[in-house]
């Protein structure tokens, strides 16, 4: 067992050496050593230089969400998840607001904000006016960072600044502008962040600490929107039901976290499937919910005229189609291929699409007849794994549990005792 986790000069280890030191303090089995030096279709070579002290990989079941069409077009949706309902709902939200024409999108030029952090200024308005006469100067500095990304049309466009109090004093917080086009852009930005805090230090007599991309990502905004007709979604009493389901979570931080957290579960999974970062994601879509002051939702669905849903979502949607593990990992390049978007902002406006569908799909069955039916039979399937059952004894021992209604590992395992006693 360990003894002390200071191990020094681990990383410099190949992932065997460190493998074969995990081992011993951990007391692995040669069996468990050999899962994690199973790493699949990620090469060995490939995850140790994306991570360091790399040891293994951490295989997540990747689906495909069906039925989604997004402005007229069809999309095949990678999704990398451990939650067994989320890829089903998806699908079969997709599929109701395919009756009502599908999803509609649009999204914002792909600008993210660089924030630099100055303090100690003598005269914080003064210093402001001072960043903001020399704004031109400030972005050819920045644009001298990346002459690829503005050979594509991106690159600094803009800056601003802002006096803030603190509880250390006054600070300006310096707000760079950069267009990714179809980058992430963490890089490019936090590179044009530090290339230009010398000048704003000089310009400012402060004292510049942090020179970061902010992941509440307000300028690079994803929407989405669809009209489902009340048939499709079960029923008058069923588009009512979302519709209080929404003004509750607009009204309710409690409830928002979940909502919120229930759209995440769909946006997530296909960031991650592609590579991409989904904490800026997540981060960037819950700091958009609280920018009035009190935490809220980023989708609404509402009863209209007709009687029929509808719902939409914005929310920052920071993803690239370059760059990191988006290029690296083979995976998150099949994924790619098989998602078929052509720029980052399509992406993003996916994103939002699935979001929204996921979204729907959860309030549909929390204001019907709840999620733990459907949950449940899925979740039974993971219960008759973790019990020991295989192949076709799996949906066997899972179909008993949901008819008996006693979901349970223990129950599992006489169920499968029972099925392996049966005469063959
Ligand atoms: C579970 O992962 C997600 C839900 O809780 C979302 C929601 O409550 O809206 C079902």
């Amino acid at each position: 067992m360990v003894n002390s986790s200071v191990i020094s000069g681990f990383y410099k280890l190949s992932p065997e050496e460190r493998l074969a030191i995990i081992k011993e303090t951990a007391g692995l089995t040669d069996d468990e050593v050999r899962l994690l030096e199973n790493t699949g279709s990620l090469p060995i070579d490939v995850a140790d230089h994306m991570i360091e002290n790399f040891i293994g990989v951490l295989p997540e079941p990747m689906g495909i969400a069906v039925n989604f069409q997004i402005n007229g077009k069809d999309y095949l949706i990678p999704m990398a998840t451990e939650e067994p309902s989320v890829i089903a709902a998806a699908s079969y939200a997709a599929k109701m607001v395919r009756d009502g024409g599908g999803f509609h999108t649009s999204s914002t030029a792909p600008v993210m904000i660089g924030q630099i952090q100055v303090v100690k200024i003598k005269d914080a308005q003064t210093a402001k006016k001072q960043v903001l006469n020399s704004k031109t100067e400030i972005l050819k500095k920045a644009n001298e960072q990346d002459p690829v990304l503005n050979s594509f049309g991106g690159g600094a466009k803009d800056l601003d600044a802002r006096v803030i109090d603190t509880s250390m004093g006054e600070m300006l917080v310096v707000h760079l502008f950069v267009d990714c086009r179809d980058a992430m852009g963490a890089n490019a930005v936090n590179t044009m962040a530090e290339a230009v805090s010398p000048m704003i230090e000089e310009l400012t007599n402060g004292r510049v600490y942090l020179r970061i991309i902010s992941n509440l990502a307000v300028k690079r905004l994803a929407k989405a929107w669809c009209t489902v007709p009340k048939e499709a979604v079960g029923g008058a009493a069923v588009v009512e039901g979302i519709a209080y389901a929404s003004a509750f979570a607009a009204a309710d931080p409690y409830r928002a976290a979940t909502h919120n957290k229930g759209a995440m579960n769909g946006i997530v999974a296909c960031v991650l499937a592609t590579g991409n970062d989904h904490r800026a994601i997540e981060a960037g879509g819950h700091a958009y919910a609280s920018l009035n002051g009190v935490y809220t939702t980023f989708s609404k669905w509402i009863k209209n005229s007709e009687g029929d849903l509808e719902g939409s979502i914005e929310l920052p949607m920071a993803v690239g189609l370059i760059g990191g593990a988006v290029k690296t990992h083979p995976i998150a390049r099949i994924a790619m291929k098989i998602l078929n978007v052509k720029s980052a902002n399509e992406f993003a406006e996916v994103l939002a699409a699935v979001g929204l569908a996921q979204n729907l799909g959860a309030l549909r069955a929390l204001s019907n007849e709840g999620i733990q039916r459907g949950h449940m039979s899925l979740h039974a399937r993971n219960i008759a794994v973790t019990a020991g059952a295989k192949n076709e004894l799996i949906d066997l021992v899972a179909e008993q549990m949901v008819k008996e209604r006693k979901v349970r590992v223990d129950r599992a395992e006489e169920i499968l005792k029972e099925l392996n006693q049966r005469p063959s």
